[in-house]
């Protein structure tokens, strides 16, 4: 009984240590994309994209953004960037970022 009793509650702290571990994670994903894709345009975009720096066009700039992506499409601005361009360096400066942080990074400088 005693040893049954040890268990259960092992069992039950390592139940409870793995659901906070999940809650935590959600909670992680789930504010994710709003903060990081921000704070990953800080970082690396922002150094010529917040100004205009080199001619690239300025987070904001809708208009051209938009004009932009209906004329080359998103994938194709994904390579661009992924691949870099005249003054923009391979990647943006962004080492970690998927095919899809790209993708939200042009989105969100479009607005
Ligand atoms: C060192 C400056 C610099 C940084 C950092 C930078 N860019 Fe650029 N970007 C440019 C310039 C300049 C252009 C215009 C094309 C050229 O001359 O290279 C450009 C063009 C682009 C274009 C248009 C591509 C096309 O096919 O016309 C996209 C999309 C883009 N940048 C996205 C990004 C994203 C996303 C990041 C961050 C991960 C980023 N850039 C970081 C300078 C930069």
């Amino acid at each position: 009984m005693r040893l049954l009793n040890i268990s259960s509650i092992k069992i039950g702290q390592a139940l409870s240590s793995s659901m906070v571990a999940l809650v935590i994670s959600i909670a992680m994903t789930s504010s994710h994309a709003a903060t990081d894709i921000s704070k990953i345009y800080n970082d690396s975009c922002a150094a010529c994209h917040d100004s205009g720096a080199l001619n690239a066009i300025k987070k904001g700039d809708s208009a051209q953004w938009q004009r932009l992506i209906e004329r080359k499409g998103m994938p194709a601005l994904i390579d661009s960037v992924k691949g870099g361009m005249i003054q923009m360096p391979a990647g943006g400066l962004c080492d970690s970022c998927s095919d899809d942080d790209y993708r939200k990074l042009i989105e969100y400088m479009s607005k």
